[in-house]
């Protein structure tokens, strides 16, 4: 069933690749039209040459203020205006705690839930009313894993951020949703020698279900498990 929403417009952060590409691709097919950003200009340039007339991009991070009332910008002057904003873009790092070097731990949150709050912010000041707010967290926001911290932190950060989201931009006659996804790898990654439970040329599920708290998301490139110093 094509064309449920015929006519409107989305930004979507993390576009060129993954999840806000797939997400992109069925907005288009749905009838949208999108503005993609990402700080992978090279994916933005593919992803716009496949969508075509019904898609502009912006190169920048959702981490800069700057650059994230660019994407909304850029939907008011290609556009007309947004709908829809689909605070996407993320992605972990790995470290055990006692490990954790601050600059990661500063990385990940900047990315994962500074990015997402900003993208919040400015949907709320630009999304027309009847609007909507997605946000991608990851079932990482509810479930614990070693090795996870700041991701899983700031997962569990943007679900709540959503719900605070929805209280407040209710009033403006917008919506707020969080999506938790599961494992997926909608982008192919290299297989990783020391990571046994990825590998492209496997399967998507990990080896092992026997524990709740390994990890469930492994990042790119590589998901091997620190080893704990001692000293
Ligand atoms: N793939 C999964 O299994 C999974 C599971 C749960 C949640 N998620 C979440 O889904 C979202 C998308 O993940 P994905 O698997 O598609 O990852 P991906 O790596 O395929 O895509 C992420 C995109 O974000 C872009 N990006 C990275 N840093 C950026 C920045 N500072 N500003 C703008 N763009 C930036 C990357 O260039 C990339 O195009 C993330 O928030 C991730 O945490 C993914």
């Amino acid at each position: 069933m094509a064309g449920r929403i015929e006519g409107k417009v989305a930004v979507v952060t993390g576009g060129a690749s993954g999840i806000g590409l797939a997400i992109a691709r069925r907005f288009v097919a749905e009838g949208a039209r999108v503005v993609l950003g990402d700080i992978d200009g090279a994916g933005l340039a593919a992803a716009a040459a496949e969508l075509g007339d019904a898609c502009r991009t912006v190169t920048g991070s959702v981490t800069v203020e700057a650059d994230v009332e660019a994407l909304f910008a850029a939907a008011r002057t290609h556009f007309g205006g947004a709908d829809v904003a689909v605070a996407n873009a993320g992605a972990g790092g790995f470290a055990l705690l006692v490990d954790h070097p601050l600059e990661e731990w500063q990385r990940v949150i900047d990315l994962c839930l500074t990015g997402v709050f900003l993208t919040m912010k400015h949907a709320g000041r630009h999304l027309r009313e009847g609007g909507c707010v997605i946000t991608i967290a990851s079932l990482n926001a509810v479930q614990p894993a070693e090795g996870m911290a700041a991701y899983c932190a700031a997962k569990a950060g943007v679900a709540m951020l959503t719900q605070v989201a929805a209280m407040e931009l209710g009033h403006l006659g917008l919506r707020a949703v969080c999506i938790g996804p599961g494992w997926s790898a909608p982008t192919p990654r290299p297989p990783c020698s020391r990571c046994p439970a990825w590998s492209t040329s496997s399967s998507r599920t990990p080896r092992s279900t026997a524990s709740p708290s390994r990890p469930t998301w492994p990042p790119s490139p590589c998901s091997s498990r620190p080893t704990r110093r001692r000293s």
